[in-house]
C-alpha cells in the first residue's frame, strides 16, 4: 500500500472512531511513518477532507446532502392503524395450486391422515396456509376471530378442492371456529371443539396477528398491549394447548409459528417497535418451546415472511404508493411476495419431510434480511 493511502486510512479511521466533539482534532495522529511527529497535520483542511470524507463521521449532520440517512430511519408520521373488522378486505382462496398430480415427489410431504389447525386462518396468509395443509392431505380447522369469513373460508376450500380433484373419493374436513387467541379461556374453548369435530390435532399454524404503525412515542398503550396480546400471548397459548393434547395422546406433532422478518430487522420507513418486538419474541418462543418439547417428539419452528401481498397489505399501498416503492428497493428480489410463496414453506415444516427440523427460523422474505 502506498504511504500517502496509508496515511489516509490511519487517519480516516482515528477520526471515524473520535467522539463527534472531537472531530476536527488539534492533536495530529500518530502513523507508523509519522511517529509522534508534532508536524501541524490538521483534519479540517486540504487534502484530508472531501466529499467522501464529509460521508464519515467526520463530517456534520446533512453536509454531504439532504439523502444522509433517508432510506434507513422510521418516520413519524407514517401512521396506519390496523382497521376495524367490518372494513377488513376478505381474501380468496388461491385458484389452481391444488389437485392430485402424477409427477414425483418426496411422499414424506404429504401430511395424509394429519389434522391442522390454523388460528387466523379465516384469511390473508393463514387462509393460504390452510389450503396448503388441505392440498397436502390434512383434514384442517379453521381458528378466527372472526366467525362468518372463517366458515365462509372453510367452505371455499373444500369447493375449491371439490373443483380441483373431481371425483376424488375423499372430501377433506374442513371446520371454522370462533376464538380470541389472546384469551386463555377462549383458547381452550376452541380446542375443546375442534376436538370434538376432529378427534384429535397433529399440526398447528399460528398465523392470527397484525401489525400497526405509530411512533414509540404517540403509541396508544391499550393498542400495544392488544397488538402484544394477539401476537405473543396468542402463540404461546395456543401452542401450549396443542403440545399439552399431544403429550396426553403420547403423539409428535409440529407446530409452525407464523413470526415476521420485523423479528430479526427493522422496517422502514414505518415505525412499528412493538410489532417488531413481538415478531422477535415469536421467534425465540419457536426456539425455546422446541427444546423444551423435544422430548415429547414436538418440533416448533417459525417462518419469518417478508413483505406479503395479502389483500390488507395492498390497501394499505393502494393508499401510500410512495411506501410501494420504497419496500420493493430495499427487497433483493425487487418483488413483494405472494401468500401462496409459503404454501410450500408450511407443508414442509408441518410434514415429516422435516423431521430433524425444530427451532428453525424460516425466512420467506427475497433475501430482504440478508442486506
Ligand atoms: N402480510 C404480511 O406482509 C406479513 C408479513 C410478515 C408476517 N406477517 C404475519 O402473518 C400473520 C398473518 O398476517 P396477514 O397479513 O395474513 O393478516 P390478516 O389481517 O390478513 O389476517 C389475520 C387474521 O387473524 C385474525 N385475528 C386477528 N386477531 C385475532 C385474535 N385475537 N384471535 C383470533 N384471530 C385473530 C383476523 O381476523 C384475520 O383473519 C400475522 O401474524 C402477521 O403478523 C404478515
Amino acid at each position: 500500500m502506498f504511504k500517502s493511502q496509508l496515511l489516509r486510512q490511519v487517519a480516516r479511521a482515528a477520526q471515524a472512531q473520535a467522539p463527534r466533539a472531537a472531530f476536527r482534532p488539534s492533536q495530529p495522529i500518530a502513523s507508523s511513518t509519522r511517529q509522534f511527529s508534532h508536524s501541524p497535520y490538521r483534519f479540517d483542511k486540504e487534502p484530508y477532507r472531501d466529499d467522501v470524507d464529509a460521508a464519515t463521521t467526520s463530517g456534520e449532520p446533512g453536509e454531504s446532502g439532504d439523502h444522509e440517512g433517508q432510506y434507513a430511519r422510521t418516520k413519524e408520521n407514517i401512521r396506519v392503524e390496523y382497521p376495524e373488522e367490518e372494513d377488513l378486505p376478505p381474501s380468496q382462496p388461491v385458484q389452481g395450486r391444488g389437485g392430485f398430480h402424477f409427477k414425483r415427489t418426496l411422499a414424506s410431504f404429504s401430511l395424509e391422515g394429519r389434522v391442522g389447525v390454523v388460528t387466523g386462518g379465516a384469511r390473508g396468509l393463514g387462509l393460504v396456509m390452510a389450503q396448503a395443509l388441505v392440498t397436502s392431505g390434512a383434514d384442517v380447522a379453521i381458528v378466527d376471530m372472526n366467525r362468518d369469513e372463517a366458515q365462509r373460508s372453510a367452505q371455499g376450500l373444500i369447493d375449491i378442492y371439490k373443483n380441483e380433484n373431481p371425483g376424488s373419493d375423499k372430501i377433506p374436513k374442513v371446520t371454522a371456529h370462533f376464538c380470541d387467541v389472546s384469551s386463555p379461556t377462549s383458547v381452550n374453548q376452541s380446542l375443546a371443539e375442534i376436538l370434538k369435530e376432529h378427534g384429535k390435532v397433529d399440526n398447528l399454524v399460528t398465523s392470527a396477528g397484525f401489525t400497526e404503525n405509530y411512533d414509540a412515542i404517540s403509541y396508544p398503550y391499550d393498542r400495544m398491549q392488544k397488538l402484544w396480546g394477539v401476537n405473543v400471548d396468542g402463540t404461546y397459548l395456543y401452542a401450549v394447548a396443542v403440545a399439552k393434547h399431544l403429550m396426553e395422546r403420547s403423539a409428535p406433532g409440529s407446530i409452525v409459528m407464523i413470526g415476521s422478518m420485523s423479528g430479526s430487522i427493522v422496517n422502514v420507513p414505518q415505525p412499528q417497535a412493538p410489532y417488531n418486538a413481538a415478531k422477535a419474541a415469536v421467534r425465540h418462543l419457536a426456539s425455546s418451546l422446541a427444546v423444551e418439547w423435544a422430548h415429547a417428539g414436538i418440533r416448533v419452528n417459525c417462518i419469518s415472511p417478508g413483505y406479503m401481498l395479502t389483500a390488507l397489505t395492498k390497501k394499505i399501498l393502494d393508499d401510500n404508493p410512495e411506501l410501494q416503492r420504497q419496500w420493493t428497493s430495499l427487497i433483493p428480489v425487487g418483488k413483494m411476495g405472494r401468500p401462496e410463496d409459503l404454501m410450500g414453506a408450511v407443508t414442509f415444516l408441518s410434514s415429516d419431510a422435516s423431521l430433524y427440523v425444530t427451532g428453525a427460523d424460516l425466512r420467506v422474505d427475497g433475501a430482504y434480511t440478508c442486506t
